[in-house]
């Protein structure tokens, strides 16, 4: 970390929120831009010759031609899912018995949760992601490996403990009174321990009770600068089973709501197929919805509807769903959120694609004063993007006008190839 590092490259920094203003007016764009890092911390953005010539002693890595960006931010992910990606065949219900429970069974070892933990951030860095935000499985092994692995390399991460009392094979199942405490217990092990976070994660209403989904309200009453993440409103076959098993709320988010967990910190993954009053309520606690674009078509979830989520006023974010979502990658992600748009009858401009992906993603998380921009001051979490890194995209970069015309290609077909090297609180370690 010791010393300076100049990275030059073209830079793109966002001014306003490009759902708010118009796009093309919301960043400014330098052909030769630099950002300078100095004890993991971004310390200027500016010229590249102007850096240069101030920063004489700095270690300076020239990526001219390439987009510096932030650090790809992930809120809502699964890493036990890892090894279970691109699982065929099944709707939500059915894919959690066949495909996902019985990996998830495994992480009560905490060897295989380690070898896991290590193996999905390998992955996500090569992809860009610097921050993940992920759910673990029920057992407290999985994240002892997940903090561990994430403080070890340096990232900022954020995580809990599924707790889940039913409707679950009993090696994946705690009760009300145990997912309380063991969450507890994790929380303060973790939460603020240098740049993790610990997030209270009920998995969602089908799986737990009403008494455990209280006991969970009451963890985030005590502790409620923590974030809570579940699931809401993703097939029409898991709402009906909710309203089975809760039939005295109104509906799904009624259930969360009357056990205290509806808040300004509530993540709520999926939220396709909500009610208006569903929406309203969601909206009048400033709760952020995820949209989980692969993950919604991979198991066949439903179109969210970002546009109209946003010109509401929602708070959303961009998440992989990995591995419900058939990829590890924010690309890929963002393609995805394009082509579900466009479904919808929007075409999502790539600067608001990458603005969820990155700072719409921060402030989602309440990190935006860390992560999520270039901005001086922030941790020094940046990513590299090669916009010519396959033949079929240098062919249609290469006939662009703008910098918008260059970068799209690689959003539709980019991978982790496109992703030239990746930098965490100013030490490389990718590239
Ligand atoms: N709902 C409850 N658990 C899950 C999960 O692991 N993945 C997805 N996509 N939806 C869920
Ligand atoms: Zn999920």
């Amino acid at each position: 970390m010791g010393g300076k590092s100049l990275l030059m490259g073209q830079t793109l920094l966002c001014t306003a929120n490009p759902f708010g203003a118009a796009p093309r007016d919301a960043f400014v764009h330098n052909r030769n831009g630099a950002v300078l890092i100095e004890n993991g911390i971004i310390a200027a953005v500016g010229n590249s010759s102007e850096l240069l010539h101030k920063h004489r002693n700095a270690n300076v890595h020239n990526h001219s031609g390439c987009l510096l960006l932030p650090g790809f931010i992930d809120p809502h992910v699964h890493y036990p899912q890892t090894a279970v990606i691109a699982s065929w065949g099944e709707r939500l219900l059915e894919w959690l018995s066949l495909h996902t429970f019985p990996e998830e069974m495994k992480f009560c070892e905490q060897d295989y949760a380690s070898k896991i933990a290590e193996l999905y951030f390998d992955i996500a860095l090569k992809n860009g992601t610097t921050t993940a935000c992920s759910f673990c499985t029920v057992h407290p092994e999985s994240v002892e490996a997940f903090f561990r692995s994430a403080k070890n390399r340096g990232l900022r991460a954020a995580a809990g403990k599924v707790c889940m009392d039913r409707n679950a094979p009993s090696g994946l199942l705690d009760d009300a009174r145990r997912g309380y405490e063991e969450s507890r217990h994790l929380l303060k092990r973790w939460h603020g321990r240098g740049r993790l976070s610990y997030v209270i994660t009920p998995r969602f209403a089908v799986t737990s009770s009403r008494g455990q989904l209280e006991a969970l309200g009451d963890l985030w009453r005590e502790f409620p600068d923590c974030l809570m993440q579940t699931h809401i409103a993703e097939q029409p076959e898991e709402i009906a089973e909710v309203a089975r098993l809760f039939p005295e709320s109104l509906d799904y988010l009624d259930v969360y709501d009357s056990c205290g967990l509806l808040g300004s910190r509530g993540l709520y993954g999926h939220a396709i197929h909500l009610s208006t009053r569903e929406r309203d309520r969601l909206k009048e606690f400033g709760a952020a919805l995820i949209h989980c674009p692969t993950s919604n078509a991979f198991i066949g979830s439903g179109l969210f509807d970002l546009r109209q989520r946003m010109r509401e006023g929602q708070k959303l974010g961009l998440a992989t769903d990995t591995a419900g979502g058939s990829s590890f990658s924010m690309l890929r992600t963002m393609a995805s959120a394009y082509e579900i748009g466009q479904l919808n009858g929007s075409a999502i401009h790539p600067g608001q694609l990458i603005w969820l992906a990155t700072e719409g993603n921060a402030r989602v998380l309440g990190m935006e004063r860390q992560i999520g921009s270039l901005r001086v001051g922030n941790e020094a979490d940046i990513l590299v993007l090669d916009l010519l890194s396959t033949e079929a995209i240098a062919q249609r970069a290469g006939r662009a006008d703008d910098i918008w015309e260059e970068l799209f290609p690689t959003i539709m077909m980019g991978d982790d190839r496109a992703v030239k090297s990746v930098w965490v609180s100013g030490n490389k370690v990718v590239g």
